[in-house]
């Protein structure tokens, strides 16, 4: 199974900080779209978590619908949340927590609702990546997210398999297997569902250019160390131009959209959460004052 290297995809969108936005156009499409979303749910959220807020979109936006709630921007790139925290003025800024999304130093249950985008695809454990979510969202909490699928970018794997064996794109988890992990984390009712977005290109060195100011270029742990020659560079050019469409690359993204909720009964790890008034008395058993 292909890894991402932690260490490596924290660098990469540290630097990518700075220029992002200039980038970011899907990024924030798709974050418009997951927003809108929330307009068939019915919350009034006090505590938001942005989660992999980088420099802080989806903080205006949750803002805008939920002017009352205070938001948290989470991010383990520290130059992305200096950026996230300029947002909305000092009055208004989200409070910003540097950490992992796998693993979140937030109390439990402490949390209304979870929005996370473009992030999910960079996190290695999926099960532990919603368990944290469901402890600490509170019961009846929401969880909203979208992440790619494995379509993303299928044209720039076909292309570098054509050059050599070695692994160029991050791995992209199916939308069947998120909505089993969000299941066995215990949330209820997942919805979840997928849509295609291409991007369209002059050459391949504009897409891999684009990806590399994202932050978003090869992070997963079996890359090669070494640099892309010139060589292999015109190779994987020439491996593209079969994707041509109307004089321009095509640049696939599978984009996956999920929603579900903390049972008003949270389960507790991996027991089953009974309400004490449920628990009777076993019928001659001693009674105490
Ligand atoms: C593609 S950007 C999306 C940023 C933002 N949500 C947006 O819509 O513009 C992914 C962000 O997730 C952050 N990220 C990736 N993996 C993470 C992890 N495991 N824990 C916390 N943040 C992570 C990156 O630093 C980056 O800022």
């Amino acid at each position: 199974m292909i890894r991402i290297d932690k260490r490596r995809a924290r660098r990469n969108f540290e630097q990518a900080a700075e220029r992002y936005d200039s980038v970011a156009i899907l990024q924030r499409e798709i974050a418009d779209r997951l927003i809108e979303r929330l307009d068939y749910v019915r919350i009034q959220p006090r505590l938001v978590l942005d989660l992999g807020a980088g420099t802080g979109y989806g903080i205006d936006l949750l803002r805008r619908r939920y002017r009352r709630a205070r938001v948290i921007a989470l991010d383990f790139a520290h130059p992305m949340l200096l950026r996230a925290r300029r947002r909305g003025g000092w009055l208004a800024r989200p409070l910003c927590v540097c950490a992992d999304a796998e693993s979140l130093p937030l109390a439990d249950g402490s949390i209304d609702l979870i929005v996370s985008n473009a992030t999910l695809q960079w996190c290695n454990d999926l099960d532990r990546t919603f368990a944290e979510c469901l402890r600490v969202l509170r019961p009846g909490g929401l969880l909203l997210f979208n992440t790619f699928g494995p379509d993303t970018l299928k044209e720039l794997r076909s292309a570098w398999s054509q050059v050599d064996a070695a692994s160029h794109v991050s791995p992209f988890i199916d939308m069947h297997d998120i909505g089993d992990a969000l299941v066995r984390a215990r949330f209820a009712d997942p919805v979840m569902d997928a849509e295609q977005m291409i991007l369209t290109y002059s050459e391949v060195g504009a897409l891999m250019a684009d990806l590399k100011i994202l932050g978003a270029s090869n992070a997963t742990a079996e890359r090669s160390r070494g640099l892309t020659g010139r060589a292999r560079l015109a190779a994987l050019s020439e491996a593209y131009e079969c994707h041509r469409r109307d004089g321009r690359l095509p640049a696939t993204y599978e984009v996956v959209y999920g929603l579900a909720w903390v049972p008003e009964q949270k389960p507790i790890s991996d027991g089953v959460a009974v309400p004490i008034s449920a628990i009777q008395r076993r019928a001659g058993s001693s009674e105490r004052a």
